[in-house]
């Protein structure tokens, strides 16, 4: 068997930041290259090599594929769906740009042997179905975000039928974790709500109280993207992007569960942009095809969530 070293760009975000450290676990430190554009947090740069790097500078990205012998990259870079409705073609250009240059490489040095990108429910619009929303369906996304998230499929998708390129993908409902803040994304309200509450006992929601959503808590997306990618690949009917379906949560939901650990606090409804976005996305998600093909089913719901994220954001905040 040979011996992986894996490159992780984005290592100092939301995903990366744990995922690091998860595959770390699982391969080794020293074989886990965490790049990013910005530094990351000390355990990151610490816990195994780590050097800032820019993915859309595909000739140094290439040097430093080929001088580290990677074999799988993580694609974790990317322009958060809320961020992205500002300034929409820059957006594009690095969402999509960073997924060429990895494509690219992948096509040309023959020891990258697999790669994971994330894919969004943003690829989902308002014409899909809502509830439940199949694997296979109409794709009619209004954001930027989605947009980018459904072409990239497809490249993902044509690489594989073209050029045999193993690339593996989730639709990562909206992730909820507390060691590094996520980023201008449209399920980040659930972020925020948690250390607005700890915080200020108060949270500014800019959701509607009633507008469902898909969600995971992030060792579960964790336990997705790991498992996807040990999966046999002949086992692996998606070379687009796999349903992901968490649980559906409402913003009413996320402030009744904290109110059972914080019994003041409050919160007002103050939809902005974002709400748009979030009626444009899937209620719920229909997983069976994920199921058949590798068998993940998520553990963690909004109570048991709540409670480790009040107690880490609690730590955190002293
Ligand atoms: N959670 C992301 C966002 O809200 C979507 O993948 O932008």
């Amino acid at each position: 068997m040979s011996v992986e070293r894996i490159l992780i760009i984005g290592a100092a975000g939301q995903i990366g930041s744990e995922l690091t450290i998860a595959l770390r676990k699982k391969f080794g430190a020293d074989r886990v290259y965490a790049t990013d554009i910005k530094m990351a947090e000390k355990d990151i740069v610490e816990g195994g090599p780590f050097q800032v790097l820019d993915v859309m500078n595909d000739k140094m990205l290439i040097h430093f594929i080929i001088r580290n012998k990677i074999t799988q990259i993580y694609l974790l870079a990317a322009v958060l769906s809320g961020n992205a409705e500002k300034l929409p073609v820059q957006a594009w250009n690095i969402n999509m740009e960073s997924l060429l240059n990895v494509l690219e490489i992948a096509r040309m040095v023959d020891k990258v042997k697999k790669i994971f990108w994330p894919s969004s429910i943003a690829v989902f619009g308002p014409t899909t179905q809502k509830l439940k929303t199949p694997q296979l369906t109409v794709m009619e996304p209004t954001t930027v975000y989605g947009i980018a998230k459904l072409a990239g499929e497809r490249w993902c998708s044509y690489y594989h039928h073209k050029y045999g390129i193993d690339i593996r993908s989730l639709r990562y409902p909206g992730l909820i974790s507390y060691k590094t803040e996520a980023g201008g994304g449209t399920t980040d309200y659930a972020v925020e709500i948690y250390y607005d509450a700890i915080a200020h006992g108060h949270y500014e929601c800019f959701i509607e109280k009633d507008t469902y959503m898909p969600f995971m808590f992030m060792p579960d997306a964790i336990k997705a993207t790991i498992a996807l990618m040990d999966r046999k690949r002949s086992k692996l009917s998606i070379h687009s992007g796999y349903n992901l379906a968490g649980f559906s949560y409402c913003p009413e939901d996320f402030y009744n569960e904290i109110k059972k650990h914080i019994p003041d606090f409050t919160i007002e409804y103050k939809p902005d942009f974002r709400q748009a976005i979030a009626d444009s996305w899937p209620d719920s998600i229909d997983d069976s095809v994920t199921k058949k093909d590798w068998g993940f089913t998520p553990e963690c719901d909004i109570s048991h969530m709540t409670s480790i994220m009040l107690s880490e954001m609690k730590k955190k905040l002293n």
